[in-house]
């Protein structure tokens, strides 16, 4: 829906309770009276008691502060996002929006649909968060419906619950619309967490103007800016988090590698890797933090290889990039690279070395001061340095590092480092002066992954280095001198990882 549909009939409010969709061809709900005063009788109705709030609410409050701090005046919506189909009547696994997880501190349990608002104070800002309500076992929610109803998905707590639990006051999503309207300040508005909720407010805002072009939305994007910049520094909780996080991730590897011989037997080993990882992530976590790469052989060199169909043949490195997102929603973002039989040949282990070699020259850089693209720069300094001395450049390393080459960049096209917590590419809406371009601060997280990739047709490179991709991806943490390795824990040089795929093996 365009601007100019939304002012002729505005989007559906997130207070609006959605109608079950069209389910004539599978629900058997049976709409008798006599069902209907059945149901909705003989319910017991157990106390809920309130709990203590929970680890994250202290954080969540300070980053509320902070972003109340940056827009006086101003009424800010932050939707944690509604559910999304995946097809028909089946919903993708519904996740909230990071940023309102980051200001709630609420994480996979977030009920679908709350909206977090801070409303305008002389002093601030006063927090609100509206989510709905449990219905009640005397309304047809209940039972009838599948998207919401307590019935199919399970309890909801009471904004009472939900209020002790966050730290947070909370109050009935059917209350949002009343807020919503409000004109009195200017409404900021998320506008990605919940498409229908800005198609709503658009149309609000689009009333009395002629021109949907008029309608101001440079509000909203620097909101959406401001609170992915206000992600950059990771505050003690949430580098724990990651911490625990990188941890979970540990032990997914080490399902992998237990693995491995039931994985080498099957013609579809690639998918092994992923479900014995994907696994973990469930058991320890929320899921993963995004698509396991699961890369054998040649596959290695296909950056984001997440169809994972293939064999993992005897005498391959499987490339393994994934990461365990926690309940709290933070994510580890790890890549290991794994000689399946336990030994690298002697060509694998000599662009191990290399990549290993780009990894701790980035790392030896990182402090609070320098540039962000100061790690990316050290990294490549030794890919250009080593791909040279392989023959594969036609220019020495120090004229392919000029700006306005770049021949090395062939065998190792990303970057060499992401933000990273909520989101796997966390902080993406910040300016680049703050990011690419930034300064590294204490707090930050980040991860260092550089890899080289020689694809199987490249006839730039010798025959005996084709086919072969390895990374090597950390998760990093800034101190205030230097900076921490979270996943230094996880096997890393050519000996450990040997070790560690040779004893882990079951
Ligand atoms: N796993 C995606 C990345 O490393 O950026
Ligand atoms: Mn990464
Ligand atoms: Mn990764």
């Amino acid at each position: 829906m365009d601007v100019m549909d939304a002012a002729d009939s505005p989007a559906a409010l997130p207070t609006t309770v959605p109608a079950p969709r069209a389910t004539a061809n599978r629900s058997t709900t049976p709409t008798s009276s006599t069902f209907v005063e059945w149901i909705s009788s003989g319910w017991a109705d157990p106390p809920q008691p309130l709990p203590e709030p929970r680890a994250s609410a202290a954080s969540a409050a300070a980053h509320r502060a902070a972003i109340s701090a940056l827009h006086p005046g101003e009424r800010l919506l932050i939707p944690a996002g509604r559910n999304s189909v995946r097809s028909n009547d089946t919903d993708y696994p519904y996740r909230a929006h990071s940023a309102f997880s980051h200001l709630t501190g609420w994480g996979a349990d977030t009920v679908a649909g709350s909206v977090l608002v801070l409303e305008p104070t002389d002093a601030g800002h006063d927090a609100v968060l509206y989510l709905r309500a449990p219905a009640g076992r005397h309304t047809d929610e209940f039972y009838a419906n599948p998207e919401i109803g307590e019935f199919w998905t399970g309890p909801r707590p009471s904004p009472a619950v939900v209020a002790a639990d966050l730290g947070l006051p909370t109050r009935d999503l059917a209350d949002l619309a009343a807020v919503i309207e409000k004109t009195d300040a200017a409404t900021r508005l998320l506008r990605d967490a919940d498409p229908e909720l800005t198609d709503h407010v658009d149309g609000l805002r689009l009333m009395g103007l002629d021109d949907p072009a008029e309608v101001d939305t440079d509000g909203d994007a620097t909101l959406a800016r401001d609170l992915s910049e206000l992600r950059f520094r990771k505050d003690a909780w949430e580098a724990e988090q990651v911490r625990l996080a990188v941890e979970a991730t540990r032990r997914g590897f080490d399902d992998v590698i237990a693995q491995l011989p039931r994985i080498l037997a099957h013609r579809r080993g690639e998918r092994l890797v992923e479900g014995a990882f994907n696994g973990r992530a469930r058991v320890e976590g929320n899921a993963v933090g995004y698509d396991t790469i699961a890369a054998s052989g040649p596959h290695a060199c296909i950056l984001h290889w997440t169809r994972n169909d293939g064999p993992v043949l005897p005498g391959d490195l499987v490339l393994i990039d994934a990461g365990v997102e926690l309940e709290s929603l933070y994510t580890a973002d790890i890549t290991r690279t794994l000689p399946v039989d336990g030994r690298f040949t002697e060509v694998q282990r000599r662009v191990y070395e290399a990549v290993l070699e780009a990894a701790d020259a980035a790392f030896e850089v990182v402090r609070p001061g320098i540039r962000f693209s100061d790690v990316h720069a050290a990294a490549m300094r030794v890919i250009a340095r080593r791909t040279a001395e392989w023959g594969m450049l036609p220019v020495s390393a120090e004229e392919s590092l000029h700006p306005d080459a770049g021949y090395h960049r062939r065998y190792m096209i990303h970057g060499t480092s992401h933000h990273l917590g909520l989101d796997v590419h966390d902080c993406a809406q910040a300016r680049r002066e703050f990011y690419r371009d930034g300064i590294v601060e204490e707090g930050m997280v980040f991860t260092i992954e550089p890899g080289l990739y020689f694809q199987p047709d490249d006839l730039t490179v010798p025959e005996e280095y084709r086919g072969i991709g390895i990374r090597i991806e950390d998760d990093i943490l800034v101190t205030a001198d230097g900076a921490e390795n979270l996943s230094a824990g996880i096997p890393r040089t050519a000996d450990a990882v040997e070790a560690w795929v040779l004893g882990g093996r079951s």
